[in-house]
């Protein structure tokens, strides 16, 4: 029960009604035993900094920060990650002395996901589907994790060399290769793994894929579709009939939400039978339409 004691965290977002960060953050709450609420805060864009300021002079412990603040936020910090700042954008907000301390937790929170789908990245021929926001967290992550090769396949071929160029830079070699999408029969590899990055396919556009031809998905043994609503994508549908390994972006969704709630909660873990159950919670949220 809420007390004088009970910290607080929240999201902030605008819109903010669809978010289920509230719903799985006060599950894991409930969960391990800590005293903490997690509240929705619907924040305009040009009230972000009266936003983080306020929410200091409140003692929130911790927020969540997503579209469309992710990268506005950052200039109201009074500290920044490594990694969230070689990405360019800030999902949570660990409150610290003299103001927040901005984190990614998108970028782990994928890695954590596709190792508990079996993709590995070490090594690999990986294609990057999209060459935006959550493209950039993704970028990241496979250049972070040794994959030898990215083909950045984007519709705007400026945007795949800005990021590529990006993260090039902050590796110092050329892990990142940009192309337009329309070019992926050039790509000589098979066995890629894939991560798709953008929003084609997403509810309620079920039956769109940025790519669409066969021949593409017969270069993929493993394919991670960032999206999650439909459950099945058709990009995943694609795949799988060509062979490959699939998963959607919910555990990235419910890891990048355990790792910003372990670093709100030093020495807490969320334990891996509670990570399931609040999977299954989403599920069900999702269900009308999965
Ligand atoms: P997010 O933060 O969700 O990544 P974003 O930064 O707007 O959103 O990026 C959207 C990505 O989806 C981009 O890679 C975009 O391609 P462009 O850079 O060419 O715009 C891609 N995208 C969106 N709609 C698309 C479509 N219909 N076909 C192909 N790519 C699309």
């Amino acid at each position: 029960m809420t007390s004088g004691k009970t910290s607080v965290c929240g999201v902030i977002a605008y819109p903010v009604e669809h978010s289920m960060s509230p719903m799985m953050h006060n599950f894991f709450a409930e969960q391990t035993g800590v005293d903490l609420n997690y509240m929705p805060f619907k924040v305009k864009p040009e009230q972000v900094k009266e936003a983080v300021e306020g929410a200091f002079a409140l003692n929130i412990l911790g927020l969540n920060v997503t579209v469309p603040h992710k990268q506005a936020v950052m200039e109201h910090l009074a500290a920044i990650d490594d990694a969230a700042a070689a990405i360019g954008a800030v999902n949570t907000l660990v409150r610290q002395e003299n103001g927040y301390k901005g984190y990614n937790t998108d970028a782990p929170g994928l890695l954590r996901a596709m190792t508990e789908a079996g993709m590995t990245v070490k090594g690999r021929t990986c294609i990057l589907l999209g060459a935006g926001g959550a493209a950039k967290a993704a970028a990241y992550v496979l250049a972070k994790e040794g994959a030898a090769k990215v083909y950045v396949l984007n519709r705007s071929l400026e945007r795949a060399k800005i990021l590529s160029e990006e993260i090039n830079g902050r590796f110092g070699k050329e892990i990142l290769f940009p192309m337009k999408l329309e070019d992926w029969r050039e790509i000589p590899e098979k066995g890629c793994l894939a991560v798709q990055s953008t929003s084609v396919g997403m509810h309620p556009h079920v039956d769109e894929a940025v790519i669409e031809d066969e021949a593409f998905y017969e270069k993929l043994s493993d394919a991670f579709d960032i999206v999650y609503t439909p459950m099945e994508t058709r990009f995943m549908k694609l795949a799988s009939a060509a062979g490959a390994r699939v998963s959607n972006g919910l555990s990235m969704l419910l890891y990048q939400g355990i790792i910003a709630f372990e670093l709100w909660n030093p020495g807490v873990t969320v334990s891996e039978e509670t990570a399931e159950r609040a999977k299954k919670l989403l599920i069900d949220f999702l269900g009308g339409k999965a």
